[in-house]
């Protein structure tokens, strides 16, 4: 598992991140602690999670669930804590569930951040991210209608720096150690850059957006901005929530499944998407190369790449993913997969 810096920070993280939006819903907490044993031994060194989090369903209940399962794991292995970079993210605006949906502001940082660390078990979180801007995203496949057009950018610009002052005063306490964005655009990252270097706060370190074969959406101003900036990307949903094994095709739907819980896939199930997995699959069949690895190990070829946030539901599924770090695609697999995205492109 090889380590790649985070940003500007100095410190490193394993190519491979555990996600674990699914400890507290599919995945019980001991199955959950089984998976970070697991994780950590294999040499990943990196986990991330959210207040939010459980999803599939978030629901009032649950919220803060998962953060109380890594945080039981940290209590029980207080002496390991300083083993891995943990991220945990604060809910931007409209989710109803925290705060009202009230916005994220330099009068929620403290607050939430301490909620976190309070059921993380833990005095820092290494990497404190905003899961969504203010203003919106385009990710989530609001791309295909995507408008601007009524934004404020003096009124972001001001609401960017009440955010970085609040997180400073966080860094000087040292309850976080680097901050990082989550569905954020080129615009709004190179916003928080300019303000962080105009003196207002700590630098963005990392960026955190949807990335796989299949959603490709960060090839272009935000590959140019993550790589001249040095703002790595943290993909997440690189099995494109699994769409990618293959498992789905022929209009399966396996028990248990993603698909079996939130039917549309969060919108990535369309009339295309089938056809292009096809198309992935069909390469890795014809080099005799597992779909789940090809699809990690191209991500982890890509320019921009920080760490491939993968979810695994079992520990036999962390296992297969964990395989993906022993993989190195011949040229000829990337120059097919690179025809492949041209003949499919965007399929959600
Ligand atoms: N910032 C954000 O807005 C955001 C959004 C989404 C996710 N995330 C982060 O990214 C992490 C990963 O997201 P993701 O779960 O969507 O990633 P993913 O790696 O694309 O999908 C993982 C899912 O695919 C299925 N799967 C994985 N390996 C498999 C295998 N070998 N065979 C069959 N099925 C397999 C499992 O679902 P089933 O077993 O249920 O089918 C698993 O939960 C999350 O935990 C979270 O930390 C962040």
């Amino acid at each position: 598992m090889k380590p790649r810096p985070l940003g500007r920070t100095g410190m490193t993280v394993s190519e491979l991140c555990l996600g674990t939006m699914t400890f507290g819903t599919q995945t019980a907490q001991d199955q959950a602690h089984a998976q970070i044993d697991h994780a950590l031994a294999a040499g990943i060194n990196f986990i991330d999670t959210a207040e939010m989090y459980p999803v599939n369903p978030v629901s009032k209940d649950t919220i803060g669930r998962t953060e109380e399962i890594i945080g039981a794991w940290n209590a029980a292995n207080s002496a390991r804590r300083g083993e891995f970079i943990l991220a945990t993210k604060h809910s931007g605006s409209g989710m109803a569930h925290v705060r009202d949906g009230a916005p994220i502001s330099g009068a929620t940082i403290r607050a939430t951040l301490e909620s976190s660390l309070k059921r993380l078990r833990t005095d820092y979180v290494d990497l404190y991210q905003f899961h969504w801007p203010n203003r919106g995203s385009y990710m989530f496949r609001q791309n295909w209608s995507y408008d601007p057009s009524g934004q404020d950018p003096a009124a972001i610009r001001e609401n960017m720096i009440d955010c970085l002052e609040a997180l400073q005063r966080e860094v000087d306490r040292g309850t976080i150690r680097a901050f990082g964005l989550s569905n954020e655009s080129a615009w709004g990252t190179a916003q928080w850059l300019h303000l962080a270097e105009a003196g207002h706060g700590p630098r963005v370190a990392s960026i955190q957006n949807e990335y796989s074969l299949l959603c490709r959406l960060f090839d272009t101003d935000m590959a140019e901005l993550s790589v001249n900036e040095e703002v790595g990307l943290m993909a997440f949903s690189p099995l494109a929530a699994g769409l990618l094994t293959g498992k789905y095709q022929g209009g399966q739907v396996p028990q248990g499944s993603r698909m079996s819980l939130v039917p549309e896939l969060g919108g990535r199930k369309s009339a295309r998407v089938f056809g292009a997995v096809e198309a992935y699959l069909d390469i890795a069949r014809r080099h005799g190369i597992d779909p789940v690895h090809m699809a990690l190990a191209w991500a982890l070829t890509r320019p921009f790449m920080m760490s491939a946030i993968f979810g695994a539901t079992t520990l036999a599924q962390l296992d297969h993913a964990l395989g993906a770090a022993e993989v190195t695609l011949s040229e000829e697999i990337l120059s097919e997969i690179a025809a492949a995205h041209k003949a499919h492109p965007l399929p959600y």
